[in-house]
């Protein structure tokens, strides 16, 4: 019997935001670690990961010096995740017994429906198919605090309650692959650990995206690139939601500091944890933040603005993803306190990075090159 966090392991989704920080981060302190990637051949899947935690190190403030991963290839749309026998054998005698799942897919659309499903949750159920042939005797299956779907108020650490309603099929996907992999760990004798981290933004130390380009990240870069018409409409953006409502964006550095506090606490078996803030800053606050970068006249967030010319029409059908959580705030409940914060100067050095790197407006958009100088030099 092992406690989870003391034998190698595998991963799925090294080469994803979330996954390559982990594996970084496990690499440096010299775990015992291997990453299930796409690829045609191991060296190819090696070569992927090597990247992946190059783009991970590279957003750390003091970026690392990277070490060699080890990687086999693999496909969540095969059976036992598309891992060879030979593989197989291989990593049976490297003694792995934990499988960490991170892969997913982060797409939310309707007309995706099908390869979501496929992907996050009969993928999940190979992956664990494959822990299983293992010998695994741990599953961790990295889910979302976002499984609440349409519920509000408070959050807690317990599956998800489907009678809710999701906002779209990513979150009803997350939330039935907790459920597969709560049946499957039961009726198969796995130990099972659900981590459900809120919206995770790059490290908090350089304050990067991290490689991210999902989440919060996505809203803001649709609101960048469409600050020119913004700032000509002359008047603040209406926006449909509650300016009250908390956005808990969580830096991947405190998910993983969070993840391994838990695993030194000595996790129990069938424990579902939310790794989210205690306190998190409003839609308000991120729109204060996100119209000062800009230079834009700002957002009327009321619970009944309907967008009224094209631009508003336009940008409420690009950033319709983002719509359901401007309102009904969650709180997550959280067994453990976790009293850290991100400050207003937080907000603006993560925006401002995100505005930047996704435009590159350092040479384009005077404004917000100067704004991020502004930044350095109060920093
Ligand atoms: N980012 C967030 O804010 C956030 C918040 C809450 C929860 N999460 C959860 O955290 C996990 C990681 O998210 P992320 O942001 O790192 O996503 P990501 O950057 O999109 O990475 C997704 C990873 O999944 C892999 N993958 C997808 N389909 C696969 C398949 N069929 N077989 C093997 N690998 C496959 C991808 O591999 P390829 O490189 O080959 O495509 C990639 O490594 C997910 O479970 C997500 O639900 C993320």
């Amino acid at each position: 019997m092992t406690t989870l966090g003391s034998a190698p392991r595998l991963l799925t989704g090294a080469t994803g935001f979330v996954g390559s920080h982990f594996l970084l981060r496990w690499l440096l302190q010299g775990e015992r670690v291997v990453a299930l990637a796409r690829a045609g051949s191991a060296s190819a899947a090696t070569e992927r990961v090597r990247q992946a935690l190059t783009v991970a190190g590279g957003s750390l403030a003091a970026a690392p010096r990277v070490p060699a991963p080890q990687a086999v290839c693999g496909d969540l749309s095969a059976d036992l995740g598309g891992v060879s026998p030979e593989a197989q054998k291989r990593l049976r005698e490297l003694g792995v017994r934990e499988l960490w799942h991170f892969a997913a897919s982060l797409q939310y659309e309707e007309r995706h429906r099908d390869a979501i499903f496929e992907t996050n949750v009969a993928g999940t159920r190979r992956a664990l198919d494959l822990a299983q042939a293992l010998g695994c005797e741990w599953f961790v299956h990295v889910s979302t605090a976002y499984t609440a779907g349409k519920r509000g108020g408070v959050i807690t650490e317990q599956l998800p309650r489907r009678t809710d309603g999701f906002n779209n099929c990513y979150e009803a996907s997350k939330a039935d692959a907790e459920h597969l992999v709560a049946e499957l760990c039961a009726a198969r004798g796995m130990k099972l650990a659900i981590l459900r981290p809120s919206i995770v933004v790059g490290p908090s130390c350089s304050k990067s995206t991290g490689g991210s380009s999902t989440g919060i990240y996505g809203f803001a870069r649709e609101l960048g690139r469409a600050r020119a018409p913004l700032r000509a409409l002359g008047r603040p953006l209406r926006l449909r939601g509650e300016p009250n409502t908390p956005l808990n964006l969580l830096p991947i550095d405190w998910f993983i500091d969070d993840v391994a506090t838990l695993v030194k606490s000595g996790i129990a078996a069938s424990t579902i944890v939310h790794h989210t803030l205690d306190s998190s800053p409003t839609i308000h606050e991120i729109g204060e933040v996100v119209a000062e970068l800009l230079a834009l006249p700002g957002f009327l967030i009321e619970p009944a603005a309907a967008p009224s010319t094209p631009l508003e029409q336009l940008l409420a059908r690009r950033t319709a993803f983002y719509a359901p959580y401007l309102s009904g705030a969650k709180h997550f409940e959280r067994a453990r306190p976790f009293p850290h914060r991100l400050t207003r100067d937080d907000l603006r050095e993560y925006f401002a990075a995100c505005l930047h790197e996704s435009e590159r407006v350092s040479r384009s958009e005077p404004e917000l090159s100067s704004a991020r100088k502004r930044l350095g030099a109060q920093s």
